[in-house]
């Protein structure tokens, strides 16, 4: 007979204690712990267990070297930020916001992967997902669609079907008979991940799951988690807008600098080839408050354009509001800007709009806001040939950013007259077809005629 139990599970490193207790005596995190009841039989026999033993410890001089050979796919995004293809026994796990393309994301994938691979759906039934993948368009792979939560029930069909590729959608739905807490605790979670890590690296079958995330942005479950698999993804964008990112926060088998961008389209998700061509509307000659800054995301670097609005304030306390960019930053550029070059910008209200709906915290951003904020102040435009890279610093100088060869070659690329980066690089200015200004302080941009 089983014996209801309550314990408390460290949401963080996953630890058990048998009592609440302020710590947890694991990862010694604070506030941590949370209370879930479990009923504990036998692990049941017919979920895939580890006991094989085929392995053998082997000395690393005999190691045989391999190259990791993976299984293409056709998305071009997507195969970037993994990397290069699926590796064989990876276990890849996907979080996102609710609505913002994951199931998408994979059944895309899926419809196009040349094998066979198994749909496992406890959110959505075979009949909805057939719906999706209509929209979506012909399926080329062998796709097998599964509605089922219970792991044993999964495992017994896989054995049958021997897919080349699980899909998992989501993670917080499974349920494992043996662990009597509902599905989406963190035990649930720990236990099904761990058996579909177990079932990926005995079978060399790639495991792709969806993680649901909480409202902290974090996946929902146990930190420990994102330590158990290989992959970790993370999709996101604002659902009402065009643009979504897939990015590395761990790879295993590759660089975490990569990122796929994509737009949501009536037939799915659409990988953008070149960011900057979609991002600058070149069409703001003539009006002031626009700047364009070349920013890099991962590795790519990518143009895009910026907007301000300064504004006589109406009422006593000036308004600073700001689309995709932080208004602590906002308003730390402003009070230099205040300072160095006498701007009254306190009496006025701010408004800074990142167009294509892209969150951004690349430091280069600074020299772009400063010079919108500027144009529109005084009104005056900038010319769409010129474009913005640079840190500014509290004292208002202006310093050097990363990668910044890259960002000249794209904005030389898509055809830019003039770029305005630190004084402080050491630049071979002849190399380049586009004039290049160097500034140390803030106060020359100022001076700057745009
Ligand atoms: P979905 O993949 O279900 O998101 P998630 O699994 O992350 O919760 O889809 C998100 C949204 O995308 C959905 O609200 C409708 C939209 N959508 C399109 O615009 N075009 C399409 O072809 C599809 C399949 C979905
Ligand atoms: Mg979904």
């Amino acid at each position: 007979m089983a014996k209801n139990k309550s314990v408390f599970i460290c949401t963080n490193c996953g630890t058990e204690h048998s009592k609440w207790m302020g710590q947890c005596q694991g990862c010694k995190e604070w506030n941590t712990l949370i209370e879930e009841i479990q009923t504990k039989n036998k692990p049941d026999p017919r979920a895939w267990s580890g006991d094989s033993i085929s392995s053998k410890p082997t000395k690393i001089d005999q190691v045989k070297h391999s190259t990791i050979e993976r299984f293409p796919i056709q998305d071009i995004e997507f195969s970037r930020v993994l990397g290069g293809g699926i590796v064989p026994g990876s276990v890849t796990l996907v979080g996102g916001e609710p609505g913002i393309g994951k199931s998408t994301l994979l059944l895309q994938m899926a419809l196009k992967f040349s094998g066979t691979v198994a749909y496992i759906s406890g959110e959505e039934s075979p009949s909805q997902i057939k719906l999706r993948a209509e929209r979506i368009g012909a399926a080329e792979s062998e796709l097998f669609l599964l509605s089922e939560t219970k792991t044993e029930a999964i495992f017994s069909h896989l054995k049958k079907l021997r897919p080349h590729l699980v899909i998992i959608d989501s993670i917080q739905t499974l349920h494992v008979p043996h662990v009597d807490s509902t599905p989406g605790s963190i035990a649930q979670i720990r236990e099904s991940a761990g058996s579909f890590i177990r079932y990926a690296k005995e079978t060399g079958t790639p495991v792709l799951l969806i993680g649901h995330i909480n409202k902290e942005g974090s996946i929902a479950g146990p930190k420990i988690l994102e330590h158990m698999v290989d992959i970790v993804l993370q999709f996101e964008g604002d659902p009402n807008l065009l643009y979504r990112i897939l990015r590395a926060h761990k790879n295993r088998f590759g660089s975490t600098d990569e990122i796929g961008l994509y737009t949501m389209e009536q037939s799915g998700l659409l990988g953008v080839a070149n960011p900057s061509d979609l991002l600058l509307t070149k069409q703001h000659d003539g009006l002031s408050g626009n700047a364009v800054a070349v920013l890099l995301e991962g590795i790519r670097p990518m143009l895009l354009e910026l907007q301000a609005l300064c504004s006589t304030a109406v009422y006593g306390t000036p308004q600073r509001s700001t689309t995709g960019f932080d208004t602590r930053r906002l308003n730390m550029l402003l009070a230099v800007l205040e300072k160095r070059c006498g701007f009254r910008l306190g009496q006025k209200d701010v408004f800074l709009n990142i167009t294509g709906g892209l969150r951004v915290d690349d430091p280069a951003l600074d020299l772009a806001v400063i010079a919108s904020i500027l144009s529109s102040n005084t009104d005056k435009p900038i010319s769409q040939k010129f474009c913005f890279a640079g840190e500014v610093g509290l004292t208002g100088e202006v310093r050097p950013i990363s990668k910044v060869e890259q960002r000249i070659r794209e904005a030389e690329k898509l055809g830019f007259e003039k770029i305005y980066i630190s004084g402080h690089h050491q630049i071979e200015k002849s190399h380049y077809n586009i004039a290049i200004v160097g500034l140390k302080r803030i106060e020359e941009l100022v001076s700057a005629q745009f």
